[in-house]
């Protein structure tokens, strides 16, 4: 049976294809849903009281209207989402504490692969090493989705440099400038950080049962939204793009991307994923820093090795070749 949700979805789908001039009737609506008239009207109402524009024209139809600003929503995003695997599921939330968090316990419940959590704002958002992520409401994007991939664990680390092709392609059908990525998984425009990733995963000795892919895109922050301790270092698309970005055409291109090299991923394996991330990553041949647990590493970087791993030359020794750690580069 289908639920309330869905039924909004539909109509949305439905208004979005619109007939002539963009209107479609009560009755045809009617018809197409197998509803009465009166159950089409109350979820009409509904949609509005969740910011759709709705014009009802007297023995005409409904036209969907676009606003200022597109509605950003469970129902929204589900009846834009043009994915078969990612975003099947959406879980949407006004504020949680992190929507890894959220993910990971709906993944030890059994739920499906694409399944995606979304949250207006996180008041615990978690960053790499322990740091927190600032997530602040109505501005970015807060999303962890939930993969099952057949893979041994110690190459769960792929799904890291394929969340950050997917994040860097997206950002760029928004921006002026080309993002550039930082080894692993930043995503930086001009050099100044505007999506993290944040990869967490359940597994036995010899098998991966889930991952969650977190990912935190900075859309529409201004300086302000920032704490002084980072806004040297991150930017936003807007500051790139100059005029506010819809995060729900942002979210549906983003999940698109992810199916796409998912599907790749499962295919073809790691080397076109790599390939597609080394098209991003400008640090080769720069001087750079690595620091990892107990010790930071200098030198000039070499690129990437097959599987990943950062490789850096120092000045006294051989071509070091770095798991994981966190990365800084000066021309
Ligand atoms: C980083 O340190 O660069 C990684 C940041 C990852 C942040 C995202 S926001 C959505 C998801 N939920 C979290 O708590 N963290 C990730």
């Amino acid at each position: 049976m289908a639920t309330r949700d869905d039924l909004e979805v539909k109509i949305l789908k439905l208004l979005n294809a619109g007939g002539g001039q963009g209107l479609i009737s009560g009755g045809d609506l009617s018809a197409h849903l197998g509803i009465s008239r009166t159950a089409v009207w109350k979820h009409i109402r509904a949609l509005r009281a969740l910011g759709f524009l709705i014009e009802a024209i007297p023995s005409r139809g409904y036209r969907l209207k676009k606003g200022r600003k597109d509605p950003f929503n469970e129902v929204s995003i589900l009846s834009a989402m043009g994915t078969d695997l990612i975003g099947r599921r959406v879980y949407f939330y006004d504020s949680v504490p992190s929507t890894n968090t959220r993910a990971f316990e709906l993944g030890r419940t059994g739920e499906p692969e694409g399944a995606v959590v979304i949250a207006d704002s996180q008041t615990m958002g978690k960053g790499r090493l322990g740091r927190s992520w600032i997530s602040p409401p109505g501005v970015n994007l807060y999303t962890s989705v939930i993969l099952r991939p057949d893979i041994l664990p110690q190459n769960a680390h792929n799904l890291t440099f394929l969340s950050a092709v997917a994040v860097a392609e997206a950002v760029s059908g928004f921006c002026r400038k080309r993002p550039t990525l930082k080894w692993p998984n930043d995503v930086l425009i001009a050099g100044r950080k505007v999506s993290g990733i944040l990869l967490e995963l359940a597994s036995e000795a010899d098998k991966v049962n889930f991952v969650v892919a977190g990912i935190g895109v900075n859309i529409n922050t201004r300086p302000g939204h920032l704490p002084p301790e980072i806004r040297d270092t991150a930017a936003s698309i807007m500051d790139s793009s100059g005029s506010p970005v819809s995060r729900l055409r942002f979210a549906v291109n983003l999940y698109s991307k992810i199916e796409k090299w998912y599907k790749i991923y499962l295919r073809h394996g790691f080397p076109p994923v790599l390939q597609a991330w080394k098209g991003f990553f400008d640090m080769e041949g720069r001087t750079v820093s690595v620091h990892t647990i107990g010790r930071t590493i200098q030198g000039r970087c070499m690129g990437v090795d097959s599987d990943g791993s950062l490789l850096v030359k120092t000045a006294s020794g051989p071509v070091q070749r770095i798991i994981s750690g966190d990365m800084s580069g000066h021309r």
